[in-house]
């Protein structure tokens, strides 16, 4: 299987905030931001593993500013690494200012997908490549996350987690 770069399953949207998105605050609703982090992250994951994928782990989502009503946000979604059926994808939400047309970063959640086939058995996926600086960064790290993700998750032990150790060394 022909490895593929991280900008190849770059996947954008970009929409704004309505009424029915928002809390009684209203800013953005955090389940509709998730709803919309999954499907852009999802489409990222499809578009590296040029297969059926389903979401397996919400690893990190940070709310770090509000996303007021009438907000252009747009959220811009990419593979930081693939292992043998897994993918973490990271996705970077953006604000507009509508005078300036200028983007802010507000938010960032992390997402990891398994491609499966049409009866949901998990598939091998393609090597992933990183290029620039960030995505050589997020592919590095991406080692620790797994591994914390499925420590939470129980699926690994403690003591095999080799990377995570070398954390708090
Ligand atoms: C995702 C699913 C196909 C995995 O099937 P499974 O039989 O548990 O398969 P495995 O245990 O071999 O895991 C498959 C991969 O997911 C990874 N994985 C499983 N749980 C994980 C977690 N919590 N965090 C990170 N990775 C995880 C495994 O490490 C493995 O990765 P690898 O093949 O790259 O090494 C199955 O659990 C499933 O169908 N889940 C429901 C998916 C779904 O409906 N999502 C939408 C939820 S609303």
């Amino acid at each position: 299987m022909k490895a593929k770069t991280s900008s190849a399953s770059l996947a954008i949207t970009t929409d704004i905030i309505l009424p029915s998105d928002t809390n009684a605050l209203h800013g953005l609703f955090g389940g509709e931001l998730l709803a919309r982090v999954d499907r852009i992250c999802c489409i990222a994951a499809q578009r590296h593993a040029n297969a059926i994928c389903v979401t397996v782990s919400v690893n990190n989502v940070s709310f770090g500013k509000v996303i007021p009503l009438g907000s252009m946000m747009t959220i811009k979604a990419q593979v930081s690494r693939s292992f043998s059926s897994s993918m973490e994808v990271i996705a970077d939400v953006y604000l507009e200012d509508r005078d300036s047309g200028i983007q802010t970063k507000v938010n960032e959640a992390i997402y990891t997908f398994v491609a499966v086939d049409n009866n949901g058995k998990p598939i091998p996926v393609p090597e992933l490549i990183p290029e620039t600086d960030l995505e050589k960064q997020r592919y590095q790290n991406a080692l620790q996350r797994r591994q914390l993700s499925l420590v939470v998750a129980g699926k690994m032990k403690p003591k095999d987690a080799t990377e995570l150790k070398s954390l708090f060394e």
